[in-house]
C-alpha cells in the first residue's frame, strides 16, 4: 500500500486528471484568422511548431495581441471506448486559453468559451476548457486521422493555449465523482488534525459505493505514519462525509493522500494535499520594530509612516531626531507632516510596553527617491479580479491593520473594476462600487496605511475600463486630490497605440509620459509598471521612473506558473536596485480567486514556503492577493515572519544571485546589509529531493554558522549540509561569517 501511495504522490501531487490520449506535442500555429484554417483537409504543413501550456509571447511572439489558430492531427483510437465502463461521452481538455475561444473538430464546431454577448474578444481566460460530445458524434473519426483547430482571440497581455492539462478520454464513472477535500484542517493540542472530506457524484443516473483509503505520508521518507481504509456509499443528492483525525509526529511537511475505488467498475480516483504546518513562532510579548529601515519622501509632499511593532498592547512610541516638518502620534506610532528640506535624517525609534524597549534607527532620506524598499501590501486582483468595491477594500484595510500592520504592511491597493467614464471637463469618474473615493483614501490612511490604484495608458484597462490615454495629467491630478499613493500602470490596450512591433522606445513611450505627470504632483505615488517585461523592461524602468516593474505574464496559484515566473528572475535580478524593484507578480497565497468566488490555493503549504521565501531573496514587491477577511493561521504565518520580511526589505536591495543549479536542486543567495548572507535551497523536483551539498560548493568558506529562518533558529555550524526537501520545498537560511564569490549559475 505504502509504494501505491507513494507512486500516486509523485505522479498527481495535486489530483488525478485520468486522460486516454496525452495531447500536448505537435501543435501547429499561425497568427492571423482565415476561416479554412478550422477545416480537416487544410495543409497546415507549413505552420510553425508551438507548445501549448506557454503563452504564444514566451515563443517568438512577444507583446502579439489579436486572432490566432493552433491545429493539431490526432489519431483517435476505439480502444480507449472499449476499456470504459460507461460508454457515453468523449471530452477534449484544452486547458486555459486566454481569452476567447472557438473550438473545431475536424471542421465542425465542437464548443466555444466567449464573454458576455458570445463576444469572443472578451473570453474567460481563467477557465479551462472541456468539451465534451457523445461516443457516436458523427465528428469524430476513429482509428484515423483528426484535426483539432483552436481559433484564439487575446486581447491583451498573454495570450494563447498558456496552461492547463492537455487530453482527450473517454469519461467514465470517476469523471462522476469528487473527493471533495475543501474544509480547512483543525488543529489541536500535540499535533492533532482533524478534517472532514466527503465524496459526492454529480450525476443522479447512479448511486456509487466502494472504498476510500485515508492515508498521511512523510513526503522525504515515504513513511506512511496513519492509514485507515472506510465504506463509502453516496449518491447525488446523498453526499458521503467523514471526519478523520490523527496525530503528527513532528512539525514537518506530511501529505495526506485519499485513494477511491469505486465497486462496479473497479475505477479509481485519488487526490492528494499537503498539511499546512506552522513554522513562524509565536509572536513574542516584548516590543520588536519591523518594517522598513530606510524610507524616501519627496520635498513638501505629505508623509505618512506608520512605525510597525509588535508586542503586547498597548505599545507607546518614540522618535527622536526626525527631520522638520514631521511629528509623531505617539498612541498610534503615525508619523506625518512634511519635510521642507531635502537631506538624510536618521531617526532613533523606540516602542515601550510593559514587557520592555525595542530601539531601532530609521533613515529618511529626503530626495527624488520613493519606495526605497519593496512595497508590502495587499492588492485586489487575484482575489476579487473585477468584482472588487468599496466595503471589500475597506474590509482588507483593517484586516491589514489589525493583522499585519504591525509586520510593515502597509499598502491597499485597487485594482481593475472601479472606474467608470469621464465626466464633461474629462476627469475620471469611479463606479457605482465606489461611491467616494476620497472617503475610502481618508479611512484607509487613518489607520496609517496607504492606498493604491489602477490604469492602463491605453484607452481601455485589461478588464474593459476606462484608461488614461491622453488624460494622464488630469487623472494623476484626481488621483492626488483623493489621496493615493501608488499607481499600477498596466499596457493593456495601449498595445492599439502603440506600433505593431513596438521598439523599446515605443514601449518607454507611456510610461514617461505617466512619469512626468507624476512629478508635477505633490504627492509621493509610488508608479509600478505592468507591462509583462516587454523589451526587458528591468534593463530601463528607473529610466521612465518606475519603483517597481512586472517582469512575467499574469501569476496563478499553480507549481507551474509559480515556479516557471520565480526561477526565470535571474535574468532580471541583478538590475535590483534601492527604488527600483523586478516584480514577479502578486502572492498567491490564502483564499484567492480572481472574482467574485474564492478557493484556497492550489499551492501545496511547501510551494508557499517556496513562493515568499524567493520573493523575499528577489527583493519583490509583496502584495498579497488573497481575501484579508480570511487570513488563516497558515497564511498568517507566512506573511509574518518579521525575519523572512527583513530579507526581503533589506535596505541594500542586494540583487539575488542562483549560485547552484544541479540535481534538482537550485541554490539562491542575497547579501544583507548586516555582512549575513540569506539563502534559499529550493527542492525543483515533483519528488522528495535528499543529498548532501558541501557548502564550499555554495561559495562558503570553512565552518559557516547557519540560521534557519523560518524557524528563526540558530542551527549550529557546518562545512557540510544534508539538504532533505519536500517536493518544490525550500530550506531558507542564513549564514553568517563567510566568504561568498560572486559566481552566479545560469
Ligand atoms: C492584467 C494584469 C493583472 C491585472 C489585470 C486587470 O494585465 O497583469 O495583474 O491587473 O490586468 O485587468
Amino acid at each position: 500500500m505504502r509504494k501505491i501511495f507513494a507512486f500516486l504522490l509523485a505522479y498527481f501531487p495535486v489530483s488525478l486528471f485520468s486522460q486516454d490520449i496525452v495531447i500536448k506535442d505537435g501543435w501547429k500555429f499561425k497568427t492571423g484568422d482565415e476561416p479554412q484554417w478550422s477545416y480537416a483537409n487544410f495543409n497546415d504543413s507549413g505552420w510553425a511548431q508551438i507548445e501549448v501550456g506557454k503563452p504564444w509571447e514566451l515563443q517568438g511572439y512577444p507583446g502579439y495581441d489579436g486572432f490566432a489558430w493552433y491545429r493539431l492531427h490526432v489519431v483517435i483510437p476505439s480502444t480507449i471506448k472499449e476499456k470504459s465502463f460507461l460508454k457515453e461521452k468523449i471530452r477534449f481538455d484544452l486547458g486555459k486559453i486566454d481569452d476567447g475561444d472557438d473550438v473545431f473538430l475536424n471542421g465542425s464546431m465542437l464548443g466555444r468559451n466567449a464573454g458576455r454577448g458570445g463576444d469572443i474578444k472578451k473570453g474567460p481566460y481563467d477557465i479551462p476548457r472541456s468539451y465534451t460530445i457523445p461516443l457516436n458524434d458523427r465528428r469524430i473519426k476513429w482509428d484515423a486521422d483528426n484535426v483539432i483547430a483552436v481559433r484564439v482571440y487575446d486581447h491583451g497581455g498573454d495570450g494563447g493555449m498558456y496552461e492547463g492539462n492537455y487530453g482527450i478520454s473517454v469519461t467514465d464513472v470517476t469523471d462522476y465523482i469528487s473527493i471533495i477535500t475543501n474544509q480547512p484542517f483543525e488543529f489541536g493540542p500535540s499535533r492533532k488534525i482533524t478534517k472532514k472530506i466527503g465524496l459526492q457524484s454529480t450525476t443522479d443516473q447512479y448511486d456509487f459505493t466502494g472504498k476510500l483509503g485515508i492515508a498521511i505520508v512523510d513526503p522525504v521518507s515515504g513513511t506512511t505514519v496513519f492509514k485507515q481504509t472506510i465504506g463509502a456509499d453516496f449518491a447525488k443528492n446523498r453526499p458521503f462525509e467523514y471526519t478523520f483525525s490523527a496525530n503528527l509526529p513532528e512539525t514537518k511537511s506530511w501529505q495526506v493522500v485519499y485513494h477511491f475505488v469505486e465497486d462496479r467498475s473497479g475505477k479509481d480516483i485519488t487526490v492528494s494535499e499537503g498539511i499546512p504546518y506552522i513554522l513562524t513562532p509565536p509572536i513574542g510579548k516584548e516590543p520588536r520594530i519591523n518594517g522598513p529601515k530606510v524610507y524616501g519622501a519627496r520635498q513638501g509632499a505629505p508623509f505618512l509612516f506608520r512605525i510597525a511593532a509588535t508586542g503586547e498592547k498597548p505599545l507607546s512610541y518614540e522618535a527622536v531626531g526626525l527631520p522638520q516638518g514631521l511629528q509623531l502620534d505617539k498612541k498610534t506610532g503615525i508619523i506625518s507632516g512634511s519635510i521642507n528640506a531635502k537631506g538624510n535624517t536618521v531617526a532613533k525609534l523606540t516602542v515601550k510596553n510593559k514587557s520592555g524597549v525595542a530601539s531601532r534607527k530609521l533613515t529618511i532620506i529626503c530626495g527624488d527617491n520613493i519606495c526605497l524598499t519593496p512595497a508590502l501590501g495587499w492588492n485586489s486582483w487575484n482575489c476579487w479580479g473585477l468584482s472588487v468595491n468599496d466595503e471589500k477594500v475597506r474590509t482588507s484595510a483593517r484586516a491589514m491593520f489589525e493583522k499585519l500592520a504591525d509586520h510593515g504592511w502597509s499598502y491597499i491597493n485597487i485594482d481593475d473594476g472601479w472606474e467608470k467614464n469621464r465626466n464633461q471637463q474629462g476627469e475620471i469618474l469611479a463606479n457605482e462600487k465606489f461611491p467616494d473615493m476620497k472617503s475610502l483614501c481618508d479611512y484607509v490612511h487613518s489607520l496609517g496605511l496607504k492606498i493604491g490604484i489602477y490604469s492602463s495608458p491605453g484607452t481601455l484597462t485589461c478588464g474593459g475600463f476606462t484608461g488614461s490615454y491622453q488624460h494622464e495629467k488630469q487623472d494623476v491630478q484626481t488621483y492626488a486630490q483623493w489621496g493615493i499613493d501608488y499607481l499600477k500602470y498596466d499596457w493593456c490596450s495601449y498595445a492599439q497605440v502603440a506600433p505593431e512591433h513596438p521598439s523599446v522606445d515605443d514601449l518607454k513611450k507611456p510610461y514617461l509620459t505617466m512619469r512626468d505627470a507624476l512629478k508635477e504632483t505633490n504627492r509621493d505615488i509610488v508608479f509600478s509598471l505592468c507591462q509583462y517585461g516587454m523589451g526587458e523592461v528591468w534593463n530601463w524602468g528607473p529610466e521612465v521612473g518606475g519603483n517597481s516593474w512586472r517582469t512575467t505574464g499574469d501569476i496563478t496559484d499553480s507549481w507551474k506558473s509559480l515556479s516557471g515566473i520565480g526561477f526565470s528572475q535571474y535574468k532580471s535580478a541583478p538590475k535590483t536596485l534601492p527604488g527600483h524593484f523586478n516584480d514577479p507578480d502578486m502572492l498567491v497565497v490564502g483564499k484567492v480567486g480572481w472574482g467574485p468566488s474564492l478557493h484556497n490555493t492550489r499551492l501545496t503549504p511547501d510551494e508557499q514556503y517556496t513562493h515568499i521565501s524567493l520573493w523575499s531573496l528577489l527583493s519583490a514587491p509583496l502584495l498579497i492577493g488573497c481575501d484579508m477577511n480570511q487570513l488563516d493561521s497558515f497564511t498568517l504565518n507566512l506573511l509574518e515572519n518579521d525575519e523572512v520580511l527583513a530579507i526581503d526589505q533589506d535596505p541594500q536591495a542586494k540583487p539575488a544571485k542562483k549560485i547552484y543549479d544541479k540535481n534538482k536542486i537550485q541554490v539562491w543567495t542575497k547579501e544583507l546589509e548586516d555582512g549575513a548572507i540569506a539563502m534559499g535551497i529550493f527542492n525543483m523536483d515533483d519528488l522528495a529531493n535528499k543529498q548532501q551539498l558541501s557548502l564550499k560548493e555554495l561559495n562558503l568558506a570553512g565552518s559557516v554558522k547557519l540560521r534557519d529562518v523560518w524557524r528563526q533558529k540558530n542551527i549550529g555550524a557546518f562545512t557540510n549540509l544534508s539538504v532533505q526537501l519536500p517536493p518544490h520545498g525550500v530550506w531558507l537560511l542564513k549564514a553568517v561569517s563567510s566568504s561568498l564569490s560572486q559566481k552566479t549559475s545560469k
